[in-house]
């Protein structure tokens, strides 16, 4: 379909909290899926949410289509497979909480350091409207809670503790690189 403008964070509509989906299976979600994978592809995102392409829908896409190769620009990433999720629910397994580094699309240029649930159960629904329920942990755990972070209006420099610990990822990592979501 299209590659989208993705908007930077300062822009309002990254801070609103996106409406649920009411009608699964249709032209019109399957357009905006279309055009969310296009720009995820082109800008070599692990994920991104709607909101980021200025609709306020609860619709995210994350993980890699590509089942046995890794992202070569993240080698050290565990392979999360390209799930498109709508209307998530998040459910953390348990209090364990892990710092990770984390990029945006929103963000361009930055990285720092998060604090996200280990482990978490998370529900929702694929484009047709059957039901998606997965529990996970790590890195496919922490993507999929900065993704719905988006939902809700929520940046992941909104969540940084540290500050000494947020920065620019070519002066912070000149060889190494972690997803933008
Ligand atoms: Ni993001």
């Amino acid at each position: 379909m299209a590659v989208r403008e993705v908007l930077r964070m300062g822009n309002p509509l990254l801070l609103q909290r996106a409406e649920a989906v009411a009608d699964f299976d249709s032209p019109e979600l399957y357009a905006l899926i279309a055009d969310m994978e296009d720009t995820m592809a082109a800008m070599h995102g692990a994920g991104l949410a709607a909101p980021q392409i200025g609709v306020s829908r609860r619709v995210v896409i994350f993980g890699s289509k590509d089942a046995e190769s890794v992202n070569p620009r993240y080698p050290d990433d565990d392979h999360v497979p390209y799930t498109i999720l709508i209307n998530p629910v998040i459910t953390p397994v348990n209090d364990k909480m892990v710092d990770g580094w984390e990029g945006c699309l929103s963000v361009p240029g930055l990285r720092g350091v998060v604090p996200r649930y280990e482990a978490i159960r998370y529900t929702g629904f694929e484009p047709s409207g059957k039901p998606i329920e997965r529990t996970v942990e790590g890195f496919h755990a922490r993507v999929v809670q900065h993704e719905c972070d988006h939902l809700d209006g929520i940046l992941y420099p909104m969540r940084v503790q540290d500050f000494s610990r947020f920065g620019y990822v070519d002066v912070l990592f000149p060889n190494l690189d972690v997803p933008d979501a």
